[in-house]
Parts: structure tokens; sequence; C-alpha cells
């Protein structure tokens, strides 16, 4: 395939749907499929036309659906396999596609696997999992090694009716699977071949980066005072996962005009992400990475009530590195945020001017190159939740640190508080603010996580009156990018970044059948630039009521930013 082949799902505009905060239809305070079904209209009105869906799978919810104890139905509280089945009918009648998050590198201990597994060690699905011996150092029994878990304390757990430790690289009602064997690879395509043929468009793929791992259970060496190392290497990014992803690809993948989006997260750079998707590989069409959602302050923090400034210069080098590596290479995501990050408008924006810095954090990132994925919320300016004890917290893996820290360890908790509040992963998943009414519009019952009580002023039906909302922009966003004048350049455009050395101003151009300039002020004061070599063609768009820029002296108000098809002079 050629980096310019034109594929549906590179033109796509996609949204992330939470599920379980995102519309309640039947009063039990948990959203439902039937909820999405019923804001199709809104999605399609905003201008998204594909959805990728948070596990909907049955569970537990130990990790509210990355925990999947049966594959093959939906969770009761979300519905029915009839439920979905319309979802994937009524979505494809306004044009909309759906991916479906697979979650391929652990099950809940639950699932009937792990349940037979555990029982014995020569039961028929013992090797599903990965199983070791403990460790014997001074005279005492200690894990197969000594690797931290991604949510807190070793990844291996003790299971008591064999004496032997399962891996679990999450939460220990996680136990990750065994891609080494065949009979697993084998059901993970039959379960993924079930949801491509109920009409399913295509998968994001959960924590495909960990499902190979060191073959040698041996300690990590890596030099930390943590009792578990934080050495992901043993089991991110591996080489054998490429064969794995290969087969899937040829069994499955290959046989379905679908997309894939893989997530490989914080370890992975350009060059891996080109082994995952690239031209040719045949493995996945996209994989996400996190170099982009943490370019500020917030985990540097003295003191938690410390301002969180955004990092321009490093945002701005994290940008260039993907748009400039990938270009030509691979196709690539972009996003602000998901449901694993703090919301952007507290991250980068200005939660004071949320209209303002809003619709400029959406020109910075919507006219890249790249298929834009915005998560529910983000096109309202949705903030940050006011966390001021452990209970507001609903995440396992906030549970488990905070035990660890300050129930196991003495760290100060209103401390831990403090700073977990800008960094949980929670931020993202208080219920979706429809209008301002009980719960936000969200459901007729109290919602199984609290809601914002900001939605009185940030909501979407406010937002739908104003003509000037941030709501209103992302739709104009949204319509620009799918322009038939500009598309191929948006789509297809190179990538240049432009006042590169500026603190404050990013700013990149977009090269293809047409030139255009992209510039926006990230912060709260007036900057003056000189762009020489362009010159303004039409303004496409900007969040001040604007006439054509000079861009000789352009003078950029707080937040401003444009969109401008530009000539090149010399
Ligand atoms: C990544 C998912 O996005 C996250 O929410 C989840 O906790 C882990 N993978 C485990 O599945």
């Amino acid at each position: 395939m050629s980096f310019l082949e034109n594929k549906w799902w590179k033109q796509a505009i996609g949204y992330q749907i939470y599920l379980r905060s995102f519309y309640d239809t039947n009063g039990d305070g948990i959203g439902d499929i039937n909820g999405i079904i019923e804001k199709l209209d809104y999605l399609k009105d905003l201008g998204v036309d594909l959805l990728w869906i948070c596990p909907f799978y049955k569970s537990p919810m130990d990790d509210n659906g990355y925990d999947v104890s049966d594959f093959y139905d939906i969770s009761p509280e979300y519905g029915t396999l009839e439920d979905a089945k319309r979802l994937i009918k009524e979505a494809h009648k306004r044009g909309i596609r759906i991916i479906a998050d697979l979650v391929m590198n652990q099950t809940s201990d639950e699932h009937e696997w792990f349940m037979e597994s555990r029982k014995s060690l020569d039961n028929p699905y013992r090797d599903y999992y990965i199983w070791q011996k403990g460790k014997i150092v001074d005279g005492k029994e200690v894990e197969p090694t000594n690797w931290a878990s991604f949510f807190g304390g070793s990844c291996w757990q003790k299971d008591d009716i064999t004496g032997e430790y399962y891996m679990k690289i999450f939460s220990k009602k996680m136990p990750d699977l065994n891609w080494a064997n065949e009979a697993v690879r084998k059901s993970m395509f039959v379960m993924a071949k079930f949801w491509l043929d109920l009409g399913i468009d295509g998968f994001r793929v959960d924590a495909v980066a960990h499902i190979a791992r060191s073959k040698t259970f041996e300690d990590s060496t890596m030099d930390s005072n943590e009792k578990y190392k934080p050495d992901w290497r043993k089991f991110s990014n591996l080489p054998k996962l490429h064969d794995y992803l290969k087969e899937f690809n040829h069994e499955v993948l290959s046989k379905y005009d679908v997309m894939t989006v893989g997530e490989v997260g914080g370890g992975a750079m350009p060059k891996e992400a080109i082994e995952y998707a690239g031209l040719n590989r045949d493995e996945l069409n996209m994989v996400f990475n996190f170099d982009h959602n943490w370019c500020n302050n917030v985990w540097d923090l003295k003191d938690p009530n410390e301002k969180v400034v955004t990092n321009l210069p490093h945002l701005k080098d994290m940008f260039d590195k993907w748009q400039t590596n990938l270009y030509g290479n691979a196709w690539h995501p972009i996003y602000w945020l998901n449901h694993d990050q703090p919301r952007v408008m507290s991250q980068y924006g200005n939660v004071e001017k949320r209209i303002l810095s809003g619709s400029m954090l959406a020109t910075a990132l919507y006219f890249m190159w790249g298929t834009p994925f915005i998560y529910q919320g983000e096109e309202i300016g949705m903030t940050n939740y006011p966390f001021k004890t452990i209970e507001d917290f609903n995440d396992v893996s906030v549970k488990n640190s905070y035990h660890i820290a300050c129930v196991e360890g003495n760290q100060d908790k209103d401390r831990f508080i403090g700073f977990t509040a800008h960094r949980s992963r929670d931020n993202a998943r208080t219920p979706m603010q429809w209008k301002n009414a009980p719960y936000a519009g969200f459901s007729s019952a109290k919602p199984w996580f609290h809601e914002n009580p900001n939605y009185t002023s940030i909501n979407v039906e406010d937002e739908q009156n104003n003509p000037d909302s941030l709501l209103n922009y992302y739709k104009k966003v949204l319509k620009l990018r799918k322009d038939p004048t500009y598309i191929d350049t948006f789509i297809f455009g190179d990538y240049e970044q432009v006042l590169r050395e500026h603190p404050s101003v990013y700013a990149y151009l977009r090269s293809y059948e047409d030139d255009i300039l992209v510039v926006t002020n990230f912060f709260d004061d007036v900057q003056t630039v000189s762009i020489e070599g362009l010159e303004v063609e039409v303004l496409l768009l900007s969040n001040y009521k604007n006439t054509v820029p000079t861009l000789k002296h352009l003078v950029l108000r707080p937040y401003e930013s444009f969109v401008l098809k530009v000539k090149k002079t010399i």
C-alpha cells in the first residue's frame, strides 16, 4: 500500500466514547449502548464518522471493562448483543463506522479460561496464562522476578491453589494471556472475527505493545530505588509480537476492509511505530503514542497547588517528532487525550478562557495529518474534577498506588491526593455533561461516578444554543477538514513547522495541492510574529472575528488561532 493511497480511515474523523460515562437511557446511572444510539445524530452533526467505543464486554469491572470475563457478550449494564447490532446498523445508516476496543493482552480472573487455568498444574488451560514458581531468596519465597506492574506493586500475583504466581502487568484481577501459546492466539482470532462478522469496522487494540514478554524470567538490573522495577522493556515492544500481529493480520484483518489502531503507549519511538504500522508491514494501520500528553509540569510539581504550565517547546518537539518521522512511512492517529489522561482543557488550556483556549487547541491539532480522535466532552471543554479525598476516585490504579504510598508507606495523604488530582485518568471519566440539569443530564439516577459540578456552565445544550461556543467551533474545524477543496491537502499534505524557536506560538505549514498555514498562540498574552516567504490568500478559519491578516506583522491576541490558505512568495 502506498502512503498516498486513499483509504476510508485516512479521511475518517474519530470520536472516542467511554461508554460507562457517555449517556444512560435506562436510569441505572451507567451509560449504555442505547445511549450511544440516542446520541448518534449529535455525533453526526458534530462531524464525526468513526466511533471508538471502550470495552462493552461482560466484565466484573475491576478496570471498567478492560478485565473481560466473556468476549462474546455485552455487559448487562450496557445492554445486549441485540442492542450492539442495532447500534452498528443505526450508525452505518448515518455513515458512521464503529471500532471496538479489542482487549487481547489479558482477561478478567473471572474469565472461564482463567478459572480453569488456576485449578491445577495440568489443567488444559494452564498454559493460557503465564505461570511461574516463586524464587527463594535468603530462605524466603518471593515473586519470580522483581518487575513492577503498571498499576503499582509487583507484576506477579501468588495463587494459593497451586502455589504458583501468575503474571499481571495491570491489576491482580487481570491475568495476562500467554500469546506464546498458539491456542490463545487462535482463540483471540476467532473472537475478533466474531465482532467483524457482526459489522464492526475495526479495532483499537488495547495494550498491544505487551503481548510478547521476555522469555527468560530474570530480575531487572534497572537502577531504581523501588522494590519492583518499572522496567517496561521486559514486556513492551518486543520483536516477537510482530510475528503475532502478522499472523493476526494474515488470518483475520486482511480478509475485511477494516482499520486498526494499536495502543503502544509511552515507550515506543517512531522507528518502532513504523514496525507496527509501516506500509506493507501487514500488521496494524496506526498506533497511539503518549508523547504529547505530558508536556507540562504535572509530574514535576513541588506543591499540588502550583500552577500547571504548558511546556510548549517540548510539545512542539513531540508533534514534530511524529509528524515528520512517520510522514510517508506509516499512518498516524492524532488526539489530545483519551480515557487514560487528564482533560486537555486542564492540561494545556485555560479553564477561565475555555472557549478561546479550547478553540486554539482544536486548531493546533486537527489540521495535522493523521486520523483525528476527539475524546467525549473535549468538544465542550470539559475539565478535570476537583478530587479531594481517596474516596472521590474510582480508578483501581489510583487505589493501588494510594495503598502502597500512604497506607503501607508514609507519604502524606493530602499531598498524594493533590498530585493525583492533576494526573489521574479519572479526570476523563466523569459523566458527559449534556445539560444544566440534575446529574448533568447524563442520567435520571445518581451516576456511577460523580459529575463535575461545573456542568451548570459547561454542557452540550448551552453550547448548542450559543453560536460562538466551543462546540460550534469544533463543528467548523471538522467541516473545514472535510472541505472538498482542501481535503487532499489536509489528509496527505506534508508538515513543516514554522517559527520553530518561538516559545509561545505554534505554527506549521501543510503542503500538497495547496499550502495551508496554521498559526496558534498557546498563551494568555499578545504575541507579535513575522512569517516570511508566505502570503495569505484566504482566511479559512479563526477563533476571533477576523479579517485577512498580514503575515509580516501578525499580532496574535490571547489564544488567537488561524488557518490560512497561503502562497509561497520565495
Ligand atoms: C490501556 C487502557 O487504555 C487502559 O484503560 C487499561 O487500564 C489498560 N490498557 C489495561 O487494559
